[in-house]
């Protein structure tokens, strides 16, 4: 599916629905999760993968991935590294504040087209957020997925997120969890190096293998291809792009990749899409 300007559009896709910040939790040095609670509606549904147009009003709108249960009712997660004016803004905001929420939007990991076979998540930094879901959605159904390889590289043992979880996937789900950190100082008994490395070694049979991969341009496409090299097909490595976005809708052209309109036609993409255009840096 291409983009297209003709694409119908929800006619309330541009009005933000007003909700409260309830709980933040500060996961590292520089990023946080925030809950929402809807003000007046109901509480949006969404899909692993899908992201929300966040406004911190006043001061900007923002792409978030949401980094929730897509399979439980509770409180809209979103976790938000602090780089600049808007998402310093929703992570500032007090408990009981009101802040905009449009969509969600763009298309979904699709996790469930691995059933049946092997899963292997690849996170990069703050990437491990939108594949928090994912994750969530696998532990729900752990026992319809064979092999599950989650392989995630932090900058520093201090930027690892979601700590308690990633031991209880590991301990609880009988989830392969393997972290790799940059720079190891500080007591760090741990692996070092690119979390691309990791891929080769990992144990999973390619053949029946979904790839999910989050993280900086650059680690998805070594990531990428490191999977392809072992035997996955391109059409089942999933990657998740970031653009800058203003609409979220298809209608700007801001987050326009060639052909495709990310926050419509992605932000979740298969490689063998993928490929050409992460090979062009400039795009
Ligand atoms: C589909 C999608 C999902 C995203 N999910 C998350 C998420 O779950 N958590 C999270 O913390 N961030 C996420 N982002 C990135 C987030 O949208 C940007 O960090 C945010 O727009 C920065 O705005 P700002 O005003 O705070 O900073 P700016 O002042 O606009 O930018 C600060 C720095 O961040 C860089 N930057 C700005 N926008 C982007 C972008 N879209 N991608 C990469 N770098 C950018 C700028 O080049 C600059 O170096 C997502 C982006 C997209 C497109
Ligand atoms: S077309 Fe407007 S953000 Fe994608």
């Amino acid at each position: 599916m291409t983009a297209t300007l003709d694409r119908p559009v929800a006619p309330d896709a541009m009005a933000p629905a007003r909700y409260r910040i309830g709980r933040t939790r500060q996961d590292t040095r520089d990023t946080f999760t925030i809950e929402l609670e809807p003000v007046d509606g109901p509480m949006l549904r969404y899909r692993a993968g899908q992201f929300t147009m966040l406004d911190a009003f006043g001061v900007g709108e923002v792409p978030i991935s949401i980094s929730g249960d897509p399979t439980r009712p509770g409180p809209l997660e979103h976790t938000i590294r602090d780089v600049g004016a808007v998402t310093h803004a929703l992570i500032a905001a007090p408990r009981g504040a009101v802040l905009g929420v449009r969509g969600p939007f763009g298309t979904s990991w699709d996790v469930a087209d691995g059933m049946g076979g092997d899963v292997v998540l690849v996170a990069g930094g703050i990437g491990l957020a939108p594949l928090r879901p994912a994750l969530l959605e696998i532990v729900r159904h752990r026992d319809r997925y064979n092999r599950v390889v989650l392989l995630y590289g932090a900058r520093t043992p201090e930027d690892i997120l979601f700590g308690d979880e990633l031991r209880s996937w590991a301990h609880d789900h009988g989830i392969v969890v393997e972290v790799t950190v940059d720079n190891g100082q500080h007591a760090w008994r741990g692996k070092v190096g690119l979390v691309t490395n990791l891929v080769p070694r990992a144990g999973f049979d390619p053949h029946s293998t979904l790839a999910l991969v989050c993280g900086p341009e650059v680690m998805m496409r070594s990531a990428a291809q490191a999977l392809v090299a072992r035997g996955v097909p391109g059409d089942r490595v999933r990657l998740s792009l970031e653009r800058s976005m203003k609409c979220g809708v298809g209608l700007c052209g801001h987050c326009q990749l060639r052909d495709l309109f990310v926050c419509v036609d992605g932000p979740v993409l298969g490689y063998d899409r993928l490929a050409p255009l992460l090979s062009v840096r400039e795009l």
